[in-house]
């Protein structure tokens, strides 16, 4: 089967977050499957510098106020589709923000496109399915309904961002007018990208099990509860994997000193090399980390107020990432009142990323949503032993280590729940006991080493789901 992905951002070329690594990682993961995945991607700078073997396969004088191509090439083993459009996303930096933090006004138009080219490349270069991530190509699910294409999947990676727009977008976009509708992309008086995609894709995908059930909660459903509801039959909950070569300790060159199961002491020397980054002393106690976008999904006002607990108990804390501003400002201010205990960077530096797995202890993770995760799959892979929430994907891939799976050998972390300060102060609590206890502590990281991480089952999933819909349509 041939499959076009279609994905706002796609590791390594670029990335904001787990999308890019899923988006990234599924071609590779489905070729054995039979899949032929093609991924197309919008034509920022550092796309279209990739690129090679290039060839030009479609042409627009006018695509939403510009001329435009679509470009095969290939970039890092990827099989490329390239949307150059320079008057859409010729822009550099992030790509959903100016350099002012805000969305761009013409998002609507840029993902808007994105979609439209999405469908047409569909129907004329002869794909058997399209895989839809996010709201960003979910209206594609439209065009194909009102005008034309193959089946389609989409993937929701969060359902927080929905790409909802003014009606006065409608026109634009080049639907008919029988599409705005209740039954098609209308939300709200306006156009809902991923309610379109979600009301009219052949089936939908969420990034673990629990997830897919939390969605159909009022209370995280985020007012797509009662349409995720109605579409129950087709929607599934298909656990991410991780690359297992881009994150494999005995093999990462982004570390200072290569392990795995059988040589931990290595570990030190990350250890050593991630204190000198962040400018900490070395301690006895644990290392806590946190490589993390900065808001309030990920809990990380709760970490913010663990800190003085953190540092009281003898342990230190190293944080990677950048997001809202007084989590910023927070985290900088712990790191100035703890100096040598608490050391904060807000680069975005993929680098730092692994290394901070193979040096630190424990990746604290307490999400108050969380669709799947990646960084305590990554932290498991790495012998960073992860403290994380009980929703989500956190839920589906941690093992908490409580007396019944200690003795049994199966905890890989620590879990805890509600989402409130005092049952994360209590999780901190128990990660200092249990790592006061060597032989626990690395029971946790040996256990949560040797699991299976990669794409194997949730590939086969997918590549189930596909045949389906190739037998169906
Ligand atoms: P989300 O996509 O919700 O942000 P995930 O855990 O799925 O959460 O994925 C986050 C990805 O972004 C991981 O690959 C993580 O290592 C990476 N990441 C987050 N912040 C940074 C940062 N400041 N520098 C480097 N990588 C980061
Ligand atoms: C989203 C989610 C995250 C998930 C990632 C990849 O960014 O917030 O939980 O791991 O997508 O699916």
């Amino acid at each position: 089967m041939k499959i076009l992905a279609v994905t706002s951002e796609l590791y390594p070329l670029i990335k904001t977050g787990g999308l890019a690594d899923v988006a990234g990682a599924l071609p590779a993961a489905l070729a054995p499957e039979g899949l032929n995945v093609i991924t197309l991607v919008p034509g920022y700078p550092v796309v279209i510098k990739g690129l090679t073997d290039t060839q030009v396969v479609q042409r627009f004088e006018d695509l939403q106020g510009g001329a435009a191509k679509v470009i095969a090439g290939k970039a890092y083993g990827l099989d490329l589709l390239v949307l150059d459009a320079p008057h859409l996303f010729g822009r550099g930096g992030n790509p959903y923000l100016g350099s002012d933090g805000k969305d761009w006004p013409d998002n609507g138009q840029r993902f808007g496109a994105l979609s439209q080219v999405a469908a047409l490349l569909g129907r004329e270069q002869g794909f058997d399915a399209l895989h839809l991530h996010d709201w960003q190509a979910a209206l594609a699910a439209a065009y194909v309904k009102f005008i034309g294409g193959p089946p389609c999947i989409v993937t929701i990676h969060n359902l927080a961002f929905q790409g909802n727009f003014p009606a006065s977008l409608f026109p634009s976009l080049g639907l008919p007018d029988s599409a705005f509708s209740v039954e098609g992309v209308e939300y709200y008086g306006g156009v809902g990208f991923l309610k379109a995609g979600l009301a009219l894709a052949n089936a939908i995908t969420t990034v673990s099990p629990t997830y897919a059930r939390e969605i159909q909660t009022v209370q995280d459903g985020m007012g797509l509860d009662g349409l995720l509801r109605h579409r129950a039959s087709v929607l599934h909950g298909i656990l991410n994997g991780i690359d297992t070569d881009v994150w494999n300790p005995a093999t990462d060159i982004s570390l200072a000193k290569t392990f795995s199961p059988k040589s931990m002491a290595e570990r030190t020397e990350n250890k050593r090399a991630v204190e000198k980054k962040f400018g900490l002393e070395t301690g006895n106690g644990p290392l806590f980390c946190i490589v993390s976008r900065l808001t309030g999904q990920k809990g990380m006002d709760l970490v913010l107020a663990t800190t003085d607990r953190i540092v009281a108990r003898g342990g230190r804390l190293a944080v990677l990432g950048s997001g809202e501003a007084t989590l910023e400002a927070g985290f900088r201010a712990a790191a100035a009142r703890h100096k040598g205990r608490i050391g904060m960077s807000t680069a975005y530096d993929e680098n730092l990323s692994h290394l901070m797995q193979a040096g630190s202890d424990c990746i604290v993770i307490p999400s108050r949503f969380e669709p799947c995760g990646l960084t305590q799959l990554y932290g498991l892979r790495y012998g960073c032993v992860p403290l994380v929430s009980r929703v989500g994907g956190l839920a589906d891939t941690v093992i908490d280590a409580n007396d019944a799976a200690l003795a049994a050998g199966a905890a890989t972390g620590l879990v805890f729940s509600p989402v409130t300060l005092e049952a994360l102060e209590h999780a901190i609590d128990r990660a200092f006991a249990l790592y006061a206890d060597p032989i626990a502590w690395r029971g946790l990281q040996n256990t949560g080493m040797k699991g299976q991480l990669g794409w194997g089952r949730s590939a086969a999933r997918y590549a189930k789901l596909f045949r389906s819909l190739k037998v169906k349509s």
